[in-house]
């Protein structure tokens, strides 16, 4: 059974914030913070990469879907999602259920100055970032801004400002 009460679930693109921002939060609010794509590395023992390779994109979502709903069963989390994680059909319908989802706006120019391109981006690897946000941006929005029940633009501010900006919203 998925909790409702409690935990707080960050969205948004790659180099929105979840994690600066979500890792703050939690410290607020005396919440235990998780980021599914930590928790995903920490299990498996390798990269998103790898995992993208080996079992591609949907062998990533289902264990993202996974993750999301084992750390739903716990109680006062702040859980910062992958970018990608709306995606998926069973996923965004966790997340369109709950109701203390916070979608991070961001500017495609912050992503490219934020989403370091590494192991834990494939989707960034051997190809235009700028067109590829573009492009993720384009089908990714209004998912977001669908399932969401609070809206921040993460553009301006430090992750402190931003996390208080949450806590206030969410009163
Ligand atoms: C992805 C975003 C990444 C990570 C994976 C796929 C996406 O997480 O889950 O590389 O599809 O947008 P961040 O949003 O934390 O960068």
């Amino acid at each position: 059974m998925v909790n409702q009460t409690d935990n707080i679930i960050l969205i948004g693109p790659m180099g929105s914030g979840k994690t600066s921002t979500g890792r703050i939060l939690a410290k607020e609010m005396g919440f235990d913070f998780i980021d599914t794509d930590d928790a995903i590395v920490e299990s498996t023992g390798v990269s998103i990469a790898y995992i993208f390779d080996v079992e591609g994109e949907s062998g990533f979502r289902q264990r993202e879907h996974k993750t999301l709903m084992k750390f739903l069963g716990n109680d006062k989390m702040v859980i910062a999602t992958g970018g990608g994680i709306i995606t998926h059909d069973k996923s965004r319908a966790i997340l369109q259920d709950h109701k203390r989802v916070v979608y991070l706006r961001t500017s495609i120019e912050k992503q490219i100055e934020r989403a370091t391109i590494s192991d834990k981006r494939p989707l960034l690897i051997n190809t235009d970032p700028a067109s590829k946000l573009q492009e993720l941006m384009l089908t990714r929005e209004p998912l977001y801004e669908e399932i969401s029940d609070i809206k921040i633009d993460s553009n301006e501010g430090t992750p402190i400002e931003i996390a208080h900006e949450i806590i206030n919203r969410l009163r």
